[in-house]
């Protein structure tokens, strides 16, 4: 295991680039299942999520080869429709690779991806979707067994207590551009990394209208081409060094993002009095006067509303923001892990319900803290850079799942962090 251990206090300076995203990489990499011809993915992040869906591809038979930030897939001829329990219970998105499955070889066995410390992380809206199209699904000893004769277009609401669901729209998308006839999935979801999916199936002839609307159409084809797409830049790792940058009262230029991803996090930036000049793909953030910060409430909702992705880097923040901040969760309203491990840093939080109450405070001092899931982990990462003394973030491969060397980067920027074996 690995502690990262950072040394606060002290001001960044200089540029970062932002990595390719995550959470676009991952459902197009499942993307390739759906053809027998070549697929070319560039400026993929090199982190652990990515190495397990590699895994997960290759125990089906593909050759997949990762060199540096490009994955050339050869789908050859698959040898297995199985994902693994011991791969797919390590990273729930790998559960997307029951819809391409599906609508390429009509039948799959995926291991259901149980939860994890932010919520229970149902797929009740994935087999709704998927069942709607015509696919058996039966769930045993922990693993969806699904087959189809032929999946045929519909009519899907896929809406759910939460909102729209990412992987799930992901799921019967990459099920429905296969199937016969024309689907209607309402309520799809709209992140700009699902627009990413959407381009790179187009790129393979699929037929769809409205994507990054929550109106998708869906025209089913008989046969799926290969691709070459460069994936969208992480608008949370960047949004993360906006953070970093506001938290630390820095100047920093963040280069190669996509600021039109990411309007709700500059906007509530901006409120709370972080100076953020944004130029084509650049944004700069200006050194502020954190005293004259102002508290703000915060509600993470369904893209474009306030990413649940980045709740916990803003928690960071608003725990050295004069006054009182609420945060209310509304996608994963467990989603607070980080709360008891910033309080040992001496931030002053209230839990009630699914909110956070903070009530801001002049300093935080450093503390060994447990990292519980890769966004939580880049808070304490932020929160220390912040504090004065020593922050140890202890069980580190959270961090390493969503960042692609972010310690590197946050060294490169005048960051005191290393990495330290720990037993
Ligand atoms: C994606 O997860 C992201 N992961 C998550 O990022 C992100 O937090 C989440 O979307 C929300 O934006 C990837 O893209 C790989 P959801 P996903 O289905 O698709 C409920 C990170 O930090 N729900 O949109 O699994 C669910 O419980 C990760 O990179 C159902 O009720 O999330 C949640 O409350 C963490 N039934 C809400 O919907 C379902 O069938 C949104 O979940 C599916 C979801």
């Amino acid at each position: 295991m690995e502690k990262l251990v950072v040394y606060g206090g002290k001001p960044l300076k200089g540029k970062v680039a932002v990595s390719g995203s995550k959470n676009a990489s991952l459902p197009i990499l499942t993307a390739a299942l759906l053809t027998d011809e070549k697929c070319v993915i560039e400026g993929v992040p090199n982190l652990r999520d990515i190495t397990t869906m590699i895994r997960i591809l290759r125990n089906f038979g593909m050759k997949v080869i990762q060199d540096g930030h490009r994955v050339s897939i050869d789908p050859c001829k698959y040898t297995s429709t199985e994902a693994p329990y011991k791969l797919v219970s390590t990273m729930r998105a790998s559960f997307c690779v029951l819809g391409p499955l599906l609508g390429k070889h009509k039948k799959a066995k995926v291991s259901l991806p149980g939860g994890c410390v932010i919520g229970p992380r149902p797929v009740d809206l994935h087999l709704k979707g998927l069942r709607a199209l015509g696919a058996k699904i039966d769930v045993e000893g922990g693993y969806v067994l699904a087959k189809t004769r032929g999946l045929r277009g519909t009519s899907i609401y896929l809406g759910g207590s939460f909102g729209s669901s990412v992987l799930g729209t992901a799921n019967v998308l990459m099920a429905a551009v296969l199937a016969k006839g024309r689907t209607v999935i309402e309520n799809a979801a709209c992140e700009p990394e699902l627009v990413d999916l959407a381009h790179v199936l187009l790129k393979m002839g699929a037929k769809i209208q409205g994507h990054g609307t929550p109106m998708l159409i869906v025209d089913g084809v008989r046969k799926l081409g290969g691709f070459k797409h460069r994936v969208i830049p992480d608008r949370i790792e960047a949004g993360t060094f906006l953070l970093a940058a506001a938290i630390t009262n820095s100047e920093l230029t963040i280069t190669g993002a996509r600021p039109d991803h990411m309007g709700a996090v500059l906007d509530k930036l901006r409120e709370v009095g972080v100076q953020v000049q944004v130029r084509d793909t650049t944004m700069i953030v200006r050194k502020g006067n954190p005293s004259k910060y102002r508290s703000v409430d915060v509600v993470t909702l369904p893209y474009p509303g306030f990413p649940t992705d980045m709740q916990a880097q803003m928690m960071a923040l608003l725990c050295r923001t004069p006054g009182i901040s609420i945060i209310t969760e509304k996608i994963y309203p467990d989603r607070y892990m980080h709360v008891a491990e910033l309080g040992r840093m001496g931030a002053q939080i209230k839990m009630e319900g699914a909110c956070a109450i903070i009530q801001g405070v002049d300093r935080l001092k450093g503390a060994p803290v447990m990292a519980s899931d890769l966004r939580a982990s880049a808070a304490l990462v932020l929160a220390g850079l912040a504090s004065k003394g020593t922050t140890e973030v202890h069980r580190l491969y959270h961090l390493d799942r969503g960042y692609d060397r972010v310690d590197q980067k946050l060294v490169a920027l005048g960051a005191s962090v290393h990495r330290e074996k720990t037993d």
